[in-house]
């Protein structure tokens, strides 16, 4: 065996029993080769699968695109279509196949249901957390209704009564109540990821100076200074707009709240590029867009710095804790990197982000 060569049936033999979904497409993103484990779950017989275009199996149109240009994917959430029309969600990591220039893609796949059930056996207490983020999702958006209710009718009610007037100001204290609540849900939701990401290719400096204005008032009237470091010219990133909007204005608020007397913040992009150790022979590099928030508040002391990203930790009298949890979630389905630095209080504190870019300027 040792001198045999590998031939295509002999690796179709090894694939065929994996337990995993393998998948692999030519360099036109046509089916090459498929395993009996997916033939079976998507209930096509092999011949209609081969040569077929990816999109058969895929909901994502540009999964292909985006792995040859990046090279590589790894634990990405996806659903994958069977013959029936049936939606199967799936973990899917992908790798280019290389030999002197790329002859494809492998994906490999595992069933998020059957990843679900392993942990249920091995981790009672992370089932137990997964049933608990699916409870949140459904109270948090039974709550929405009539949370809109209140926030139309008394929002009405505050607009009709004379200001100045005590019951102006308790229908007002309400409406502010209602708003946080609104809030709290909105961010509930977006931590147990009911949301809809969409995601498209960005220029972060733009991105970073719209959120500036969006939270300008609250600057301005807190007396504080925003000083822009930005690099020009950075690659474009692949961002979900919305979503990062909330994270850059969860970290300036933060920082506001921070800075009680006034201060600076001082936002820097950078383009970093970071070899994969181990991957190397594989032309992987790693190329990030890093942002940086740094102030010059109250600063965060050194045993609170991991505990600051868990849900409902907060140091603030009317912090409810979700912001940078949130943010956290946002940031890791962008498959990016967030953390935070501070010499400790006092001190300041400084934000770092850590995008994945666009496309690879040289493959290998
Ligand atoms: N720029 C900062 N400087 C100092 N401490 C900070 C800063 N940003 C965050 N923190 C600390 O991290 C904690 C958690 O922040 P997070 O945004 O998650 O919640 P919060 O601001 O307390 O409440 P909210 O849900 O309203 O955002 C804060 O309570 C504070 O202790
Ligand atoms: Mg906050």
């Amino acid at each position: 065996m040792e001198e045999e060569k590998i031939n295509f049936d002999y690796l179709r033999l090894v694939c065929w029993n994996l337990p995993v979904f393998v998948l692999t497409v030519n360099s036109e993103g046509k089916i090459y080769l498929v395993n009996d484990s997916l033939i079976k779950v998507l209930g096509y017989r092999e011949e209609e699968l081969v040569n077929q275009s990816v999109d058969l199996v895929f909901t994502e149109g540009g999964l292909v695109k985006e792995v040859f240009a990046k090279g590589i994917l790894e634990n990405y959430i996806t659903i994958y279509l069977n013959k029936k029309g049936e939606k199967i969600p799936v973990v899917l990591n992908a790798r280019l196949i290389k030999n002197n220039g790329v002859l494809g893609i492998l994906f490999v796949a595992r069933e998020i249901e059957e990843l679900k059930q392993i942990c249920q056996v091995y981790f009672p207490q992370v089932a137990k957390l997964v049933s608990l983020g699916e409870l949140t999702a459904s109270v948090a958006h039974e709550l929405n209704n009539p949370l809109q209710v209140i926030l139309g009718n008394i929002q009405l009610l505050v607009s009709e009564l004379p200001r100045g007037e005590d019951s102006y100001v308790e229908a007002k204290e309400i409406e502010e109540a209602a708003q946080r609540c609104r809030r709290i849900v909105s961010n509930l939701l977006e931590f147990s990821r009911q949301k809809e990401y969409g995601f498209v290719s960005a220029e972060i400096n733009k991105v970073i100076d719209q959120a500036i204005d969006l939270a300008l008032h609250k600057m301005e009237i807190s007396g504080i200074e925003i000083v822009r470091n930005y690099e020009k010219n950075l690659p474009s990133v692949p961002l979900s707009l919305a979503q990062i909007q909330e994270v850059f204005i969860n970290i300036l608020l933060n920082a506001v709240q921070a800075m009680p007397q006034g201060g600076r913040i001082t936002i820097s992009t950078s383009f970093m590029e970071r070899s994969i150790p181990g991957r190397d022979s594989l032309g992987m590099k790693n190329e990030n867009i890093q942002i940086c928030f740094e102030d010059t508040g109250i600063g965060i002391e050194k045993k609170n710095l991991n505990r600051i990203f868990e849900p409902f930790f907060t140091t603030r009298e009317k912090g409810t804790g979700l912001g940078l949890s949130v943010s956290y979630e946002i940031i890791r389905r962008h498959q990016g990197t967030i953390f935070a630095e501070s010499e400790g209080l006092g001190k300041g504190a400084k934000f770092v982000i850590q995008l994945p870019v666009e496309t690879r300027k040289k493959n290998g």
